[in-house]
């Protein structure tokens, strides 16, 4: 079996709590993918007031083999899910990397970069559902 995260948790990530929902993408039977969202305050007020209620993004992973069109297929899973749940907006912490993941399905890059300890750099990122 192979592990998605194999260093557990980020540091900073709260534990998931009964609310949150949790989407894997399936090959053959197998999880090659997932990710989770699920009510939490955005935290930086300072930056912009995305509407309510706040749900956050995080923890998207694709196995490397299975890597191309996965993970943009997690994020608008993720969306549609959000739309559903009459979710205000999406907010996410990205990797720098991963940025143009999100703006091509109409995310927005909010404040400057910052540094993800042991991860790299960040940016917020927030998606109006409403
Ligand atoms: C990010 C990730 C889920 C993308 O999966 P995928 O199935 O390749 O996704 P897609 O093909 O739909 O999208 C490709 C996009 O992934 C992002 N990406 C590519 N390599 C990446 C990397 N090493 N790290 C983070 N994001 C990356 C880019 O935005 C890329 O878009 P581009 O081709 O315009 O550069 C996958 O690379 C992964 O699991 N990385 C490790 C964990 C991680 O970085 N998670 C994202 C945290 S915000």
């Amino acid at each position: 079996m192979q592990v998605l995260r194999p260093r557990g948790p980020l540091p900073g990530d709260r534990p998931f709590t009964a609310d949150w929902r949790h989407l894997a993408a399936l090959r053959n039977g197998e999880v090659i993918g997932a990710c989770s969202l699920g009510p939490a305050p955005w935290p930086r007020a300072d930056l912009a007031q995305p509407p309510s209620p706040q749900w956050q993004f995080r923890s998207l992973a694709v196995l490397p083999a299975h890597r191309g069109g996965v993970g943009s297929a997690l994020v608008a899973a993720a969306t549609g899910l959000a739309t559903d749940e009459g979710v205000g907006s999406l907010w996410a912490t990205a990797r720098v990397a991963a940025l143009s993941l999100y703006e091509r399905q109409r995310w927005q890059v909010v404040g400057p970069e910052w540094d993800k300890p042991g991860v790299g750099p960040h940016k917020y990122v927030i998606r109006l559902i409403r």
